[in-house]
Protein backbone atom coordinates (compact mmCIF):
# COMPACT_ATOMS: atom_id res chain seq x y z
CA UNK A 1 0.00 0.00 0.00
CA UNK A 2 1.52 3.40 -1.55
CA UNK A 3 1.42 6.52 1.13
CA UNK A 4 -0.80 8.48 -1.64
CA UNK A 5 -3.04 5.63 -1.18
CA UNK A 6 -3.11 5.22 2.98
CA UNK A 7 -3.36 9.16 2.81
CA UNK A 8 -6.23 9.43 0.17
CA UNK A 9 -8.49 7.09 2.62
CA UNK A 10 -10.97 8.55 5.19
CA UNK A 11 -9.06 8.60 8.61
CA UNK A 12 -10.51 8.95 12.63
CA UNK A 13 -11.38 12.48 12.09
CA UNK A 14 -13.41 12.23 9.34
CA UNK A 15 -15.22 9.79 11.02
CA UNK A 16 -15.37 11.92 14.12
CA UNK A 17 -16.83 15.21 12.98
CA UNK A 18 -19.80 12.95 11.31
CA UNK A 19 -21.13 13.76 14.71
CA UNK A 20 -24.41 15.01 14.74
CA UNK A 21 -23.85 16.10 10.85
CA UNK A 22 -24.50 14.11 7.47
CA UNK A 23 -25.01 10.07 8.81
CA UNK A 24 -22.61 7.88 8.03
CA UNK A 25 -23.20 5.67 5.35
CA UNK A 26 -21.54 2.22 6.71
CA UNK A 27 -21.47 -1.65 5.06
CA UNK A 28 -20.14 -5.00 5.45
CA UNK A 29 -17.69 -6.22 2.94
CA UNK A 30 -15.79 -9.01 3.02
CA UNK A 31 -14.74 -9.61 -0.27
CA UNK A 32 -12.06 -7.54 -2.97
CA UNK A 33 -14.81 -7.11 -5.82
CA UNK A 34 -17.45 -5.77 -3.06
CA UNK A 35 -15.12 -3.68 -1.09
CA UNK A 36 -14.18 -2.19 -4.94
CA UNK A 37 -17.85 -1.46 -5.55
CA UNK A 38 -18.98 -0.10 -2.12
CA UNK A 39 -15.97 2.00 -1.75
CA UNK A 40 -16.98 4.82 -3.34
CA UNK A 41 -19.96 5.19 -1.57
CA UNK A 42 -19.27 4.24 1.88
CA UNK A 43 -17.54 6.29 4.52
CA UNK A 44 -16.65 3.06 6.21
CA UNK A 45 -16.67 -0.37 5.09
CA UNK A 46 -16.52 -2.81 8.47
CA UNK A 47 -14.93 -6.79 7.36
CA UNK A 48 -17.52 -7.66 10.27
CA UNK A 49 -17.34 -11.35 11.82
CA UNK A 50 -20.65 -11.76 10.20
CA UNK A 51 -18.38 -13.25 7.27
CA UNK A 52 -18.88 -16.49 9.47
CA UNK A 53 -22.60 -16.90 9.10
CA UNK A 54 -22.88 -14.61 5.32
CA UNK A 55 -19.42 -16.29 3.36
CA UNK A 56 -18.83 -19.62 5.72
CA UNK A 57 -22.35 -20.81 6.84
CA UNK A 58 -21.85 -20.93 10.44
CA UNK A 59 -24.75 -21.01 12.28
CA UNK A 60 -23.35 -17.61 14.57
CA UNK A 61 -20.64 -15.43 14.86
CA UNK A 62 -18.65 -17.96 17.55
CA UNK A 63 -16.60 -19.77 15.53
CA UNK A 64 -15.09 -16.90 13.51
CA UNK A 65 -11.00 -17.02 14.07
CA UNK A 66 -8.37 -13.77 13.86
CA UNK A 67 -6.91 -15.74 10.71
CA UNK A 68 -10.71 -15.76 8.70
CA UNK A 69 -10.92 -12.01 9.38
CA UNK A 70 -7.15 -11.01 8.52
CA UNK A 71 -7.67 -12.69 5.40
CA UNK A 72 -10.82 -10.73 4.67
CA UNK A 73 -9.34 -8.16 5.84
CA UNK A 74 -6.51 -7.94 3.18
CA UNK A 75 -8.98 -8.60 0.14
CA UNK A 76 -11.01 -5.90 0.99
CA UNK A 77 -7.97 -3.47 1.56
CA UNK A 78 -6.67 -4.72 -1.58
CA UNK A 79 -9.91 -3.14 -3.61
CA UNK A 80 -11.04 0.01 -1.53
CA UNK A 81 -9.38 3.08 -1.89
CA UNK A 82 -11.50 5.75 0.18
CA UNK A 83 -13.91 4.54 2.75
CA UNK A 84 -12.27 3.84 6.45
CA UNK A 85 -11.55 0.54 7.00
CA UNK A 86 -12.50 -1.55 10.19
CA UNK A 87 -11.73 -5.28 11.13
CA UNK A 88 -13.98 -7.04 13.84
CA UNK A 89 -11.65 -9.03 16.69
CA UNK A 90 -13.47 -12.40 16.43
CA UNK A 91 -14.84 -13.66 19.58
CA UNK A 92 -11.38 -14.89 22.12
CA UNK A 93 -9.47 -12.67 20.50
CA UNK A 94 -9.61 -10.11 22.99
CA UNK A 95 -11.19 -11.22 26.07
CA UNK A 96 -8.48 -13.12 27.81
CA UNK A 97 -6.62 -9.94 28.79
CA UNK A 98 -5.82 -6.62 27.70
CA UNK A 99 -2.35 -8.33 26.26
CA UNK A 100 -3.88 -10.50 24.39
CA UNK A 101 -6.33 -7.91 22.97
CA UNK A 102 -2.76 -5.76 21.70
CA UNK A 103 -0.98 -8.43 20.53
CA UNK A 104 -4.22 -9.51 18.22
CA UNK A 105 -5.29 -6.54 17.43
CA UNK A 106 -1.96 -5.44 16.35
CA UNK A 107 -2.11 -7.99 14.29
CA UNK A 108 -5.13 -7.10 12.76
CA UNK A 109 -3.98 -3.48 11.74
CA UNK A 110 -0.31 -4.79 10.46
CA UNK A 111 -1.17 -7.64 8.67
CA UNK A 112 -4.09 -5.87 6.77
CA UNK A 113 -3.40 -2.31 6.49
CA UNK A 114 -6.98 -1.44 7.80
CA UNK A 115 -7.25 1.63 10.10
CA UNK A 116 -9.54 0.32 13.19
CA UNK A 117 -11.00 -2.84 15.09
CA UNK A 118 -14.05 -3.09 16.52
CA UNK A 119 -14.83 -4.77 19.77
CA UNK A 120 -17.77 -6.15 21.27
CA UNK A 121 -18.51 -3.71 24.19
CA UNK A 122 -19.27 -4.96 27.41
CA UNK A 123 -18.81 -3.09 30.06
CA UNK A 124 -15.42 -4.92 30.91
CA UNK A 125 -14.18 -3.69 27.71
CA UNK A 126 -13.71 -0.13 28.82
CA UNK A 127 -10.07 -1.42 30.47
CA UNK A 128 -9.60 -3.23 26.64
CA UNK A 129 -11.07 0.03 24.79
CA UNK A 130 -8.47 2.31 27.01
CA UNK A 131 -5.71 -0.02 26.28
CA UNK A 132 -5.73 -0.29 22.43
CA UNK A 133 -6.28 3.43 21.88
CA UNK A 134 -3.37 4.71 24.17
CA UNK A 135 -1.04 2.12 22.02
CA UNK A 136 -2.16 3.33 18.93
CA UNK A 137 -5.05 1.22 17.77
CA UNK A 138 -8.42 2.97 17.24
CA UNK A 139 -11.56 1.25 18.22
CA UNK A 140 -14.81 1.17 17.47
CA UNK A 141 -17.07 -0.45 20.17
CA UNK A 142 -19.91 -2.42 19.46
CA UNK A 143 -23.04 -1.89 21.92
CA UNK A 144 -26.78 -3.21 22.68
CA UNK A 145 -27.26 -6.97 21.10
CA UNK A 146 -23.95 -8.49 20.54
CA UNK A 147 -23.72 -11.40 18.79
CA UNK A 148 -21.05 -12.53 20.50
CA UNK A 149 -23.01 -13.37 23.53
CA UNK A 150 -25.16 -15.35 21.73
CA UNK A 151 -24.76 -18.20 23.87
CA UNK A 152 -25.39 -16.33 27.00
CA UNK A 153 -28.05 -14.55 25.94
CA UNK A 154 -29.73 -17.69 24.32
CA UNK A 155 -29.89 -16.33 21.20
CA UNK A 156 -29.93 -12.52 18.77
CA UNK A 157 -32.49 -10.93 21.04
CA UNK A 158 -33.21 -6.82 21.16
CA UNK A 159 -32.03 -4.93 23.98
CA UNK A 160 -32.92 -2.37 26.23
CA UNK A 161 -36.30 -3.66 26.88
CA UNK A 162 -36.35 -3.96 30.80
CA UNK A 163 -35.09 -1.01 33.26
CA UNK A 164 -32.18 -2.83 33.94
CA UNK A 165 -31.14 -3.98 30.74
CA UNK A 166 -31.46 -0.21 29.16
CA UNK A 167 -29.36 1.06 32.00
CA UNK A 168 -26.34 -1.73 31.32
CA UNK A 169 -26.80 -0.76 27.57
CA UNK A 170 -26.52 3.11 27.84
CA UNK A 171 -23.37 1.91 30.66
CA UNK A 172 -21.73 0.23 28.76
CA UNK A 173 -21.82 2.81 25.94
CA UNK A 174 -20.95 5.69 28.08
CA UNK A 175 -17.65 3.75 29.49
CA UNK A 176 -16.54 2.68 26.03
CA UNK A 177 -16.78 6.23 25.03
CA UNK A 178 -15.13 7.75 28.09
CA UNK A 179 -12.59 4.88 27.26
CA UNK A 180 -11.32 6.51 23.66
CA UNK A 181 -13.54 4.93 21.67
CA UNK A 182 -13.68 6.98 18.03
CA UNK A 183 -17.26 5.46 16.86
CA UNK A 184 -19.78 2.89 18.03
CA UNK A 185 -21.86 0.67 16.56
CA UNK A 186 -25.28 0.18 18.51
CA UNK A 187 -27.29 -2.93 17.10
CA UNK A 188 -30.80 -3.90 17.88
CA UNK A 189 -32.28 -1.05 20.93
CA UNK A 190 -35.62 0.68 20.99
CA UNK A 191 -35.32 4.22 18.97
CA UNK A 192 -35.36 6.06 22.09
CA UNK A 193 -32.61 4.39 23.87
CA UNK A 194 -30.84 4.78 20.60
CA UNK A 195 -31.31 8.56 20.75
CA UNK A 196 -30.64 8.91 24.69
CA UNK A 197 -27.23 6.98 23.79
CA UNK A 198 -26.69 9.15 20.95
CA UNK A 199 -27.13 12.24 22.92
CA UNK A 200 -24.74 11.42 25.56
CA UNK A 201 -21.54 9.98 23.98
CA UNK A 202 -19.04 12.28 22.48
CA UNK A 203 -18.21 9.70 19.35
CA UNK A 204 -20.58 9.03 16.49
CA UNK A 205 -23.30 6.34 16.71
CA UNK A 206 -23.60 3.87 13.77
CA UNK A 207 -27.23 2.07 14.29
CA UNK A 208 -28.51 -1.26 13.05
CA UNK A 209 -31.70 -1.97 14.15
CA UNK A 210 -31.28 0.93 16.29
CA UNK A 211 -33.44 3.56 14.25
CA UNK A 212 -32.39 6.69 12.61
CA UNK A 213 -31.22 9.10 15.64
CA UNK A 214 -28.04 7.95 15.32
CA UNK A 215 -25.15 9.42 13.24
CA UNK A 216 -24.95 6.69 10.84
CA UNK A 217 -26.43 3.57 9.54
CA UNK A 218 -24.77 -0.18 9.00
CA UNK A 219 -26.38 -3.23 7.39
CA UNK A 220 -24.99 -5.97 6.07
CA UNK A 221 -24.86 -5.97 2.60
CA UNK A 222 -25.97 -9.20 1.53
CA UNK A 223 -29.26 -8.41 3.44
CA UNK A 224 -29.55 -5.44 2.01
CA UNK A 225 -28.87 -7.26 -1.35
CA UNK A 226 -31.43 -9.89 -1.10
CA UNK A 227 -29.60 -12.45 -0.64
CA UNK A 228 -31.61 -14.40 1.85
CA UNK A 229 -34.95 -15.89 2.56
CA UNK A 230 -35.26 -14.05 5.78
CA UNK A 231 -33.77 -11.04 6.87
CA UNK A 232 -34.14 -9.25 10.18
CA UNK A 233 -36.92 -6.60 10.02
CA UNK A 234 -34.71 -4.21 10.45
CA UNK A 235 -33.27 -4.68 7.04
CA UNK A 236 -35.01 -2.30 3.99
CA UNK A 237 -33.70 -4.76 0.68
CA UNK A 238 -32.26 -2.14 -2.10
CA UNK A 239 -32.49 -5.54 -4.43
CA UNK A 240 -33.59 -9.30 -4.74
CA UNK A 241 -30.36 -10.77 -5.64
CA UNK A 242 -31.83 -14.31 -4.54
CA UNK A 243 -34.02 -14.14 -7.15
CA UNK A 244 -31.94 -12.55 -10.15
CA UNK A 245 -29.41 -15.06 -9.18
CA UNK A 246 -31.81 -18.37 -9.70
CA UNK A 247 -32.61 -16.53 -13.20
CA UNK A 248 -29.26 -16.16 -14.72
CA UNK A 249 -28.45 -20.09 -13.35
CA UNK A 250 -31.85 -21.49 -14.48
CA UNK A 251 -31.22 -19.71 -17.66
CA UNK A 252 -27.85 -21.07 -17.99
CA UNK A 253 -28.70 -24.25 -17.43
CA UNK A 254 -31.84 -24.84 -19.55
CA UNK A 255 -29.40 -23.11 -22.31
CA UNK A 256 -26.39 -26.07 -21.78
CA UNK A 257 -29.11 -29.05 -21.74
CA UNK A 258 -30.44 -27.35 -24.80
CA UNK A 259 -26.93 -27.07 -26.28
CA UNK A 260 -27.93 -23.48 -27.23
CA UNK A 261 -24.97 -22.54 -24.98
CA UNK A 262 -21.99 -21.88 -25.95
CA UNK A 263 -23.51 -20.41 -29.04
CA UNK A 264 -21.44 -19.04 -32.37
CA UNK A 265 -20.13 -16.10 -30.62
CA UNK A 266 -19.11 -18.01 -27.49
CA UNK A 267 -16.50 -20.17 -29.38
CA UNK A 268 -13.08 -20.25 -30.86
CA UNK A 269 -12.51 -20.38 -34.77
CA UNK A 270 -9.99 -21.18 -36.66
CA UNK A 271 -7.67 -17.50 -37.87
CA UNK A 272 -8.11 -17.45 -41.70
CA UNK A 273 -4.91 -17.17 -43.30
CA UNK A 274 -4.20 -14.16 -44.72
O1 LIG B 1 -20.29 -8.42 12.06
C1 LIG B 1 -20.97 -7.51 11.56
O2 LIG B 1 -21.28 -7.50 10.37
C2 LIG B 1 -21.39 -6.43 12.45
C3 LIG B 1 -22.39 -5.45 11.91
C4 LIG B 1 -23.67 -6.09 11.66
C5 LIG B 1 -22.48 -4.24 12.75
O3 LIG B 1 -20.97 -6.36 13.55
Amino acid sequence: MSAQTQSARKNVRDIAAAKGATPLVCLTAYTAPMAALLDDTCDILLVGDSVGMVIHGLPTTVGVTLDMMILHGQAVMRTSRQAFVVVDMPFGSYEASLEQAFVNASRVLKETGCQAVKIEAGEYAAATVRHLVDRGIPVMAHVGLRPQATNVDGGFKAKGRTEAERSRVISEAVAADAAGCFAMVIEGVAEDLAAQITAQVSCPTVGIGASATCDGQILVTDDLLGMFDWTPRFVRRYADLRNSIATAVNGYASDVRSRAFPGPKEIYTLKKAP
